[in-house]
């Protein structure tokens, strides 16, 4: 890691109990003659900051951060809050055609700083449209041109309907969402397939936490790119590539009870 890890340890806190030491996935903290924790190997650290977070007694700080800062670790929903959550969400395809509120967009974006990445490697961009009207301004830009190519394209399995449906101007790719959320990765993430799912999923159900309805938009992602005055606006830097997109909002639909899926294949081994 290139950036200065400024690794102190306070001394009339700490015990010398170790465990930063034992936690450091990157070995990067040694202990003194004396016991104290030091930064032996500052090029190897991948900046998770697990030795701040582990310290029973917020003797740690690592990149100027104060430890008496973080939150404190107690509040954990239950699993039976978690489970009902996880299964009472749905796809959501009516939204309310109105702004959520700044403060809940305000949540929603701190979330995004939360989710994990492959070796620690954050290089996430998001966009958030956080305005209804600009959702109208960016599709009608794209289903000018949707249009335009569609009327080539011959019309077979879903692109039929897809075809059918925008020639018709029902809104079929963004369901009439007030927002969106773009998210692009760096090329050269580690893990730059996995990286944007997974902060999305996280945005997806806390999103449910705080009344908003979310949809996996795999039809903004492929069409998306069909305009580049569309893909301009999100500023995606020249280092990464669009991942995927979600629409979110208020929703307009409420459903009483969950679905009963099939069971899926697990091999127990
Ligand atoms: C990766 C992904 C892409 C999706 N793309 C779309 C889409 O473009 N349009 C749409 O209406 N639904 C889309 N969906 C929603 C799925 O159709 C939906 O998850 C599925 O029918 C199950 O319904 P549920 O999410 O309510 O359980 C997508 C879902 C996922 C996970």
């Amino acid at each position: 890691m290139t950036k200065d890890l400024c690794f102190t340890v306070n001394k009339d806190k700490c015990t010398k109990c170790g465990l930063c030491v034992r936690d450091c996935i990157a070995h990067v903290i040694s202990q003194d003659k004396d016991g104290y924790p030091y930064a032996k190997n500052e090029l190897a650290c991948i900046g998770c900051q697990h030795c701040l977070a582990i310290c029973p007694n917020a003797a740690i700080s690592i990149f100027d951060k104060n430890p008496d800062l973080s939150d404190s670790i107690s509040n954990f929903p239950s699993s039976i809050d978690m489970e009902n959550l996880i299964k009472a969400r749905r796809s959501c395809r009516k939204f309310k055609q109105e702004n959520v509120s700044k403060e809940t967009l305000d949540k929603l974006k701190n979330i995004l700083n939360w989710t994990p990445t492959g070796v620690n490697f954050k290089d996430l961009h998001f966009a958030i449209v956080e305005n209804k009207d600009t959702m109208v301004e960016i599709k009608e830009i794209l289903y000018k041109k949707l249009k335009k190519i569609l009327k080539f394209v011959p019309a077979k399995g879903h692109i039929a309907s897809l075809k059918r449906a925008v020639l018709s101007d029902e809104d079929v790719i963004f369901r009439n969402a007030p927002h969106m959320i773009v998210v692009s990765v760096n090329k050269k993430a580690p893990c730059k397939e996995i990286d944007p799912i997974i902060a999305l999923s996280y945005f997806e159900l806390y999103a449910q936490t705080l009344g908003i309805g979310t949809l996996w938009c795999g039809y903004a992602y492929n069409t998306m790119p069909l305009s580049r005055e569309v893909m301009h606006k999100f500023n995606i830097p020249k280092t990464h590539k669009l991942a995927y997109v979600m629409l979110f909002g208020y929703p307009d639909v409420k459903y009483k009870r969950t679905i009963q899926p099939e069971s899926c294949n697990i091999t127990v081994i």
